[in-house]
């Protein structure tokens, strides 16, 4: 729990953070791994980032270090309105890093919220509560980590959400599944979410070693053009090896491709950012 007072900028209401959703009803393709490592890429250039861990299985919050008895409040608390989203964000070992930890008990929300009539919005509700509470930290960007399905969970992470960003593995049927993404996309657009982009398509687990890898990376820009981030992230072992600690792989080992891709990503993102920002100025 966050208790030090960070007051807000004098003069005003503060900014709302940017809302990325991480999603993609596969599994396995790198959700999670890019949640934690773009949050702590995104920290160390200088952001202040909340992860959110939406998916009950938890692997955000475990790969940033918070331990099952440790998770008092989580995701599910906030969905159910028990808590609220600033007393359930953690401190990670990441300066400017937070996450706000989930539990096995979310897997039975979506049941138990099913005829409320704004189940949709239990998320944007609560990250607009942190956005105008002084006591938390203010942030700049929230990731939404999702679980690997298009339910209720990920409906209330695209509605809150600026932009989604989907993580694609460099594997044989990287694009199947892309469609049906993109059509859930298009429906929260149109009836919960009018103002919710594509932010970028990230290109995970590319093995330089294999032509198939490269052939996955072809396709899928030919498929979805400049919406696919110029980075690439390397299968990398240290990438794979870094939750089993508790830590980001940025702190577990900078040096390797790993990081270095991740930091390369964050800095793309920013980049999408104030060119948005710009063309939303002109
Ligand atoms: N760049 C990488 N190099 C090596 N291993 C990776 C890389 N990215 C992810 N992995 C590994 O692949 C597995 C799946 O990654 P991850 O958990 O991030 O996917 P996910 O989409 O969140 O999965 P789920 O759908 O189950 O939530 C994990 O074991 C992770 O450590
Ligand atoms: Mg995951």
């Amino acid at each position: 729990m966050i208790d030090q007072e960070t007051p807000s900028p004098a003069g005003g209401t503060p900014a709302a953070p940017r809302v990325l959703a991480l999603a993609n009803q596969k599994g396995g393709v790198g959700k999670t791994t890019t949640a934690i490592n773009l949050g702590t890429a995104l920290a160390a250039i200088g952001e202040t980032v909340l992860v959110v861990d939406l998916d009950p299985q938890g692997n955000a919050s475990t790969g940033l270090g918070i331990e099952r008895r440790a998770r008092n409040l989580s995701t599910y608390d906030v969905l159910t309105g028990e808590a609220s989203m600033r007393e359930t964000v953690m401190e990670t070992g990441v300066p400017q890093l937070y996450v706000a930890p989930s539990t096995l008990d979310l897997s039975g929300l979506e049941l138990e919220i099913a005829a409320e009539r704004d189940r949709a919005f239990r998320l944007r509700s609560a990250l607009k509560a942190l956005a105008a509470d002084s006591l938390a930290p203010r942030f700049t960007y929230v990731l939404v980590d999702c679980p690997p399905s298009l339910s209720l969970l990920t409906v209330n992470a695209m509605a809150a959400a600026d932009a989604i960003v989907v993580p694609l593995q460099c594997e044989f049927f990287a694009l199947e599944g892309l469609s049906q993404l993109l059509k859930t996309v298009e429906q929260v657009r149109v009836s919960l979410n009018p103002a919710l982009t594509i932010h970028g398509i990230v290109l995970t687990m590319y093995d330089g070693r294999n032509n198939l890898s490269e052939q996955v990376v072809q396709d899928v820009r030919q498929f979805m053009g400049d919406k696919v981030y110029e980075t690439v992230i390397p299968r990398n072992v240290r990438v794979s090896e870094a939750p089993s600690y508790g830590k980001p792989v940025l702190l577990y080992d900078l040096k390797c491709v790993g990081s270095q891709a991740y930091l390369r990503l964050a800095s793309e993102v920013i980049q999408r950012e104030r060119a948005a920002r710009a063309d939303a100025a002109a």
